[in-house]
């Protein structure tokens, strides 16, 4: 049962959606990575019901948007030397910059924390909304939490229909993975959650592996994230077909997210060409494995470099 409306990335949908804002509502819409679900960032009450419609733990703090640099007065303190640089070079991008937030910024945004994370998304539709609200726009993805992150409006509608007032529909998401989450407070970015900015991209250690240390950092790191109601399993390009026909053979029905197809009697879920295909297609795909009745879905496992290190992430999230 759907009582969220859907509407068009047009004009009028847009004002709709910001008028539905600007009241306290909640508002889903796409942004170039994944969708966000929009609540107004300065009404507690409004971010309350944001985290109440995802299920999130509270202590999960949600990344503000806003239109632009000035909007972000009564927000974040004034930027540093660091995020003022990152913030000139990536944005509007998908870059996310955790700062030290506004005294009058409600904590509820930042779930206690005397931080926040800010950014300005590159989306039309996005945009157009952020500057018809005129105010930062907190947004976690538009998924219950726990579940994948949320690439189409009816990913959005499956899972928070019934619990939100309107979803803009800007079609399916061009990244697919979120955006890249630093601390940029020091002199150099510390990535929190890896994304679509690359380390690469940052002037950081591609190869530098710890996933240990960012799950300290990150608190949206510490609880399940990305999964569907199947099991998922990563497997080396070189294994797939192996790791399918074993499950296959234990009368499992089994699902398969590759680069190629599998001889085993298997649901080829998706076909992806590699990292950045992987990282468009991969939350769509996880729902799809749910939606086509597999018990175990085998997610082909992609080079830990550039969006791969994001989707190899949230690959192994998904399987925890
Ligand atoms: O691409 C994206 O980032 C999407 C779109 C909608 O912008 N948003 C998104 O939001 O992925 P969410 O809430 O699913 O993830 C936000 C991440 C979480 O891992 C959270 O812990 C982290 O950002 N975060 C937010 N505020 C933080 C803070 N003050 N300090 C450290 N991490 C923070
Ligand atoms: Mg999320």
């Amino acid at each position: 049962m759907s009582r969220a409306r859907l509407l068009p990335a047009d004009a009028e949908g847009i004002a709709e959606a910001a008028a539905i804002v600007r009241a306290g509502g909640l508002v889903a819409f796409p942004t170039e990575t994944v969708y966000g679900l929009g609540a107004l960032a300065t009404d507690a009450g409004a971010v309350a019901r944001a985290f109440a419609a995802k299920a999130r733990p509270a202590d999960n703090p949600l990344i503000v948007h806003v239109a632009s640099l000035a909007e972000l007065r009564g927000i974040a303190a004034p930027l540093g030397p660091l995020a003022s640089t990152l913030a000139a070079r990536w944005w509007p991008g998908p870059l996310t910059l955790v700062v030290a937030a506004h005294p009058a910024l409600p904590r509820v945004v930042t779930g206690g924390l005397d931080t926040v994370a800010v950014r300005i998304p590159a989306h039309a539709a996005a945009a157009a909304l952020l500057a018809a609200v005129g105010a930062g726009v907190a947004a976690p993805s538009a998924n219950r939490s726990g579940r994948p992150s949320p690439t189409t409006s009816a990913h959005v509608l499956a899972d928070l229909g019934a619990d939100i007032d309107a979803v803009i529909d800007g079609g399916a998401t061009a990244v697919g993975v979120e955006s890249t989450v630093v601390d940029a407070r020091g002199s150099a970015p510390i990535v929190l959650r890896d994304g679509a900015v690359t380390r690469a991209q940052l002037g950081l250690d591609d190869a530098d592996i710890d996933h240990d240390a960012e799950v300290q950092r990150s608190p949206g790191s510490r609880h399940r994230h990305y999964a569907p109601a199947c099991t998922v399993r990563g497997a080396e390009p070189g294994a797939v077909a192996a790791v399918v026909a074993a499950a296959v053979a234990t009368g499992a029905r089994v699902g398969v997210i590759a680069t190629a197809p599998v001889a085993a009697p298997a649901v080829t879920v998706a076909l992806f060409r590699d990292a950045e295909d992987l990282a468009r297609r991969l939350y769509a795909a996880l729902r799809d494995a749910e939606a086509a009745g597999v018990d175990l879905v085998v997610v082909e496992t992609v080079p830990e470099t550039g969006v791969g290190r994001a989707v190899m992430d949230r690959i192994r999230r998904a399987s925890a």
